[in-house]
């Protein structure tokens, strides 16, 4: 592999553990002002020391995060399309690989939609993609997005989705889980981390996903509302950390949420404190 994009993929994907941790905060580019990402620099900053990479967009990234901070940034380069407008599927790249190297990112982001209206312009896009940033050493995300045709959550799919993508040249991909889920990892012959999806009704049930995902061969999450839209946000990426890097069980990683509890201050408290 090209040694810069080996270089950047070790600064997400940790050599110790071979893992990530990856904090999605991107929402908001067809979601607009999520629950609890209405102020993204609130949301970020207590939540960065814990986090082994940030997936934003441009935006978010400039006008809410410290350029001081040292974390690696997965920057996400495509959009077009919002939750009220015609089809969720129908994006394009939104942001030039030029405008991503200086930001100084260690990876650039982009979703595909495949079985959708849109599968051929999301898929060809990944090609361009993958071609513009390995000229740079630039590693690629492909995000197998199924939107709201949740239905499409099964294991075909989802294997079907990350080979397309790791066939087109993606570096790494995000998917979901699923049951069968080791049958997408082994589809696979890129890295995949799977995203929390929409916040679980426990935060054990967000720790089993995790622990599932891991014990079936994803090299980490990048999961967003099942950490910040907790009512402890450290808590739960302190315990999401357990399972991904240190082999922690589900019932190890409630008790490091229940102990984070207590020396972490609750998101309600902090964000009424204007
Ligand atoms: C979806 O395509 C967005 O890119 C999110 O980054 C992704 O869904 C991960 O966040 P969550 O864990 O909230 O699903």
């Amino acid at each position: 592999m090209d040694w810069g994009i080996e270089n950047r993929l070790s600064r997400i994907i940790k050599p110790e553990t071979g893992r990530s941790v990856m904090l999605a905060v991107d929402h908001g580019y067809f979601m607009g002002p999520t629950h609890r990402l209405e102020e993204p620099r609130k949301t970020i900053e207590p939540l960065l020391p814990y986090a082994d990479a940030l997936m934003l967009t441009r935006g978010v990234l400039r006008t809410s995060v410290d350029p001081k901070a040292s974390v690696p940034i997965v920057l996400r380069v495509s959009g077009g399309a919002s939750i009220v407008g015609k089809d969720l599927t129908n994006e394009q790249l939104t942001t030039s690989i030029r405008a991503a190297i200086r930001l100084n990112i260690a990876a650039v982001a982009m979703s595909i939609f495949v079985g959708s209206e849109h599968e051929h312009q999301t898929l060809t896009n990944l090609g361009k993609l993958v071609s513009d940033a390995e000229d740079y050493g630039i590693p690629v995300l492909a995000v197998t997005a199924v939107g709201k045709e949740l239905e499409k959550r099964d294991s075909r799919y989802l294997a079907l989705s990350c080979r397309v993508a790791a066939e087109i040249g993606a570096h790494f991909v995000k998917t979901y889980y699923c049951d069968d889920f080791e049958k997408v990892v082994r589809g696979c012959p890129v890295p995949l981390v799977v995203a929390g999806g929409p916040k679980l009704e426990t935060e054990m049930d967000a720790f089993q996903l995790a622990h599932d995902a891991i014990g079936q061969g994803a090299v980490g999450v990048d999961m967003g509302r099942n950490i910040w839209q907790s009512d402890h946000p450290v808590a739960m990426i302190r315990a999401i950390r357990e399972i991904v890097h240190e082999e922690a069980s589900v019932r190890e990683a409630k008790e490091v949420f229940e102990e984070a509890k207590k020396t972490s201050e609750p998101v309600l408290a902090k964000m009424s404190a204007r």
